[in-house]
């Protein structure tokens, strides 16, 4: 038979067809975890996939991760008929026609921390957990935040431009050797894996020692008011320097967590604010130098601290200052005290100021005082709190959600100030290995089902008064499709209906679950 090019590409493509290999999803290589869910295993010949498959007109496509272990179990299915008197306790009706906010994206944190556990794998484990995270047979976030200079989760604390003290011209500032060996590298991979733009956060712990009041890293600070313009440029500087680096910078903000500089419990790098001076700052040095600039559209996000303190550092600052809302395009917000605060603060900041948006910029588990396993491997309770956590921003308005360290070691770090916590991925490089926690999964169901450009549409719940609700969330996405989000946080199975249009998918959710189910648009 002589060699014919277009029958050998028909028949290979046929053969990978038959073979299921254009859409094999690679399941979790699970290790059971005494008494909790199990972690899913990387080493440096295997890491699990997900593929997202497009449903069928007149199917739909169901995907669940549980305690019980399941990771992204798929499913596909054929829609019903609607019964009249249902088939369940409780159904959803989807209304895709009420329309909320337009979804910017997902994402972790390119920390010290994260990069150099990243470097002390081997490059096939790197390439696995960039791929994990970013690719498209991963959860495919599309979104990261980078601090500007040093954070906690590093091994030391450092800021740009340190020497000269007093340097208002900043003449000696350049990026530090943890940009160069850590950080510039895995945002640049993490930009080559991602088959969308990736939108970079950045944020600035603490400047150099010299321009705050207390001459330190940590405790009562503020900025001196003779740097006011010279932190302003210290942020033109570093967009500067990462630009020639080739990262470009999606959105600064406007400081991490100002209230650890004001009620200085924590005992890692930051710098305090009182709403006023932080006004007076972003209205006077901040705004105009950004705006100014040839960086002029990098998004300015105020706040950058827990939700709690929206209504005095946000709401006061800006009713004293409103010139510093013009400058600014949002507001990002942290986890750390959610469970406290009532989410309807997050509504109020687009209802109040047309046009500006909510991120959520970071979160993690195990910082509490009281979380003595600061990494709990294979604990469910963590993305059970991520879970909630996501869906209620989401339903009260807020464009994306950025998770903290992409990855940490066994410990939870490392962290010179012994602030150690937990991450979705944990590394373990003497095994030649890393662990995909729980939380990965949690975080999937949404990162890699909601695209950016998806719109929040209407979910409606129908249940017996005194049933528990199944927390959630729908989208319609600019692939045409309907995804919805439901979370059974209960010990018990439980059976419910989705109804879209004129049918409906019936379908199981096991104890402890989360499920996201793809729906052909109407
Ligand atoms: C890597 O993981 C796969 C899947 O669990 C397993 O079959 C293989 O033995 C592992 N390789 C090593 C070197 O541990
Ligand atoms: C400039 O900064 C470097 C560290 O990045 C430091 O070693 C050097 O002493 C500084 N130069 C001056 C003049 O302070
Ligand atoms: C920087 O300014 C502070 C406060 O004015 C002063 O105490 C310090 O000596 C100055 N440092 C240098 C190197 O000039
Ligand atoms: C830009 O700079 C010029 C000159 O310093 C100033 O007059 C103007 O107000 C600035 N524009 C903005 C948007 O801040
Ligand atoms: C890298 O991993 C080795 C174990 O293989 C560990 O001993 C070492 O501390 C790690 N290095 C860093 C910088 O975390």
């Amino acid at each position: 038979m002589k060699f014919d090019a277009r029958s050998f590409v028909v028949f290979s493509i046929s053969a990978v067809m038959f073979l299921g290999l254009t859409s094999a999803d690679k399941p979790c290589a699970a290790r059971a975890i005494k008494g909790r869910s199990p972690v899913c295993v990387c080493n440096d010949t295997y890491c699990d996939e997900i593929i997202r498959e497009k449903p069928v007109s007149g199917s739909y496509v169901a995907y669940t991760s549980s305690e019980g272990g399941l990771r992204f179990h798929k499913r596909t299915a054929k829609l019903e008929e609607i019964l009249s008197n249902g088939c369940c306790h409780t159904n959803f009706v989807v209304d895709p026609d009420t329309k909320y906010q337009t979804i910017e994206g997902f994402g972790g944190a390119v920390t010290d921390a994260a990069g150099i556990n990243w470097k002390n794998l081997s490059t096939t484990l790197q390439d696995y957990l960039i791929n994990s995270y970013y690719g498209d047979t991963g959860i495919q976030y599309n979104m990261l935040r980078t601090p500007i200079g040093g954070c906690d989760f590093s091994t030391h604390a450092y800021a740009y431009n340190e020497l000269p003290e007093n340097d208002t011209k900043l003449a000696n500032f350049s990026l530090a050797p943890e940009d160069f060996d850590y950080k510039i590298p895995m945002i640049k991979k993490i930009m080559a894996t991602s088959s969308t733009p990736v939108e970079i956060v950045a944020t600035t712990w603490s400047p150099p020692k010299w321009m705050k009041t207390n001459n330190a890293w940590i405790g009562f600070s503020s900025l001196k008011t003779e740097y006011y313009q010279t932190y302003a440029d210290y942020h033109m500087k570093f967009l500067q320097e990462y630009e020639a680096q080739g990262v470009k910078v999606w959105a600064i903000t406007t400081t991490n967590e100002p209230i650890n500089g004001v009620v200085p419990l924590a005992r890692f790098n930051s710098l305090g604010w009182s709403p006023n001076h932080m006004g007076d700052w972003i209205s006077n040095n901040l705004g105009p130098t950004i705006r100014n600039s040839t960086f002029k559209n990098v998004k300015i996000l105020g706040l950058d601290d827990q939700r709690y303190t929206i209504p005095i550092w946000f709401d006061v600052m800006v009713n004293r200052h409103p010139k510093a809302l013009e400058y600014l395009d949002g507001v990002a917000v942290h986890y750390y005290g959610d469970i406290i605060t009532p989410p309807w603060l997050l509504s109020q900041i687009p209802e109040k100021y047309p046009g500006k948006f909510v991120l959520a910029s970071e979160a993690c588990e195990g910082s509490y005082p009281w979380d003595t396993e600061k990494v709990a491997l294979g604990l469910w309770n963590r993305a059970n709190n991520y879970i909630s956590d996501i869906i209620t921003d989401l339903n009260y308005d807020v464009v994306g959600w950025l998770d903290w360290n992409l990855c940490l070691d066994k410990r939870g770090g490392p962290n010179w100030a012994s602030n150690f916590v937990d991450s979705p991925i944990i590394v373990f490089p003497e095994n030649r290995e890393f662990i995909k926690q729980p939380m990965f999964y949690a975080l999937g169901h949404f990162s890699k089902f909601v695209p950016r450009g998806s719109v929040r549409i209407k979910v409606t719940e129908n249940k017996p008064i005194l049933r528990h609700t199944i927390e959630n969330v729908a989208f319609v996405t600019p692939d045409d499709t309907y995804v919805v989000i439901l979370h059974n946080s209960r010990s018990k199975i439980r059976h419910v209906a989705v109804r879209v249009g004129k049918e409906q998918a019936n379908l199981d959710l096991p104890a402890r679950s989360i499920t996201t189910i793809e729906f052909p648009k109407y």
